[in-house]
């Protein structure tokens, strides 16, 4: 979506804060032994207390309030009986609507203490995030995010996934334009002022090459690698993007 005035501005930041306190639950309920169904019973709660609802289940038929993801499960893990151990790295991907507007981010944390390669893999998704904020704004290109992503990604010795993809958001969870993390010449649409867009680093270790899993849900890394994915909600403007769900 495109935003129209103070009213769109609002109803996403409502919704923007939601996610990021259901985010901020679920971060601080990781720890050793808990199920990543246990973990998605947090997002239910925090989602009934603010009346919010779960978009990947109420537009796909998703089977969880939240999309988790354990070490080389890439997106869309689907909660479940698997115990979080030691030194795991799980993604939570949280995507929720209230009033008519949709937010989505998405963190990444350590389980107890990790390996330093995986601590930099998580810690490089932000920072490529980050990079990505400094060109996040109106009159560059789509793909000025994604030179962004990949040369910081590159940088680190690691890989983006080239399937999977920032997108427009607010009113739904998946619009155009489609954000690649990587430049993609053919990506050349203009940010422009009120556009709602989100920017989401999906990196892996090793080489950025997926499959879907039986279930028909979990995106895994095919060479067993593990991956990290950083990700918020953010409004294009003349100047640094508002995001929404910080
Ligand atoms: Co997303």
């Amino acid at each position: 979506m495109s935003i129209d005035g103070e009213g769109d501005l609002q109803g996403l930041k409502a919704i923007g804060a939601i996610v990021a306190a259901t985010l901020r639950a679920m971060k601080a309920a990781v720890r050793p032994g808990i199920t990543t169904a246990e973990l998605d019973a947090v997002a239910a709660r925090e989602f009934a207390r603010h009346g919010a609802v779960s978009s990947p289940r109420r537009v796909y038929d998703f089977p969880g309030e939240t999309c988790i993801s354990v070490n080389d499960e890439v997106v869309h893990g689907v909660p479940g009986g698997r115990a979080l151990r030691p030194g795991d790295i799980v993604k939570m991907d949280v995507t929720a609507e209230k009033d008519g507007y949709v937010a989505d981010a998405c963190v990444s944390a350590a389980v107890g203490e990790t390996d330093e390669r995986s601590r930099r893999l998580v810690a490089c998704a932000e920072r490529a995030f980050r990079e990505a904020m400094k060109v996040a704004r109106a009159g560059n290109r789509v793909n000025d995010i994604g030179r962004a992503v990949e040369n910081e990604v590159l940088r680190c010795g690691f890989s983006v996934v080239r399937e999977l993809c920032g997108h427009g958001v607010g009113r739904t969870i998946h619009e155009d334009p489609q954000v690649p993390n990587y430049y993609d010449p053919m990506a050349q649409r203009r940010l422009t002022k009120g556009m709602v867009i989100t920017v989401e680093p999906i990196i892996v270790a090793g080489r950025g090459v997926v499959s879907t899993a039986d279930d028909g849900w979990t995106v895994r890394t095919l060479d067993g690698s593990r991956a990290a994915h950083h990700e918020h909600t953010l409004v294009i403007t003349d100047a640094a993007p508002i995001l929404v769900t910080a």
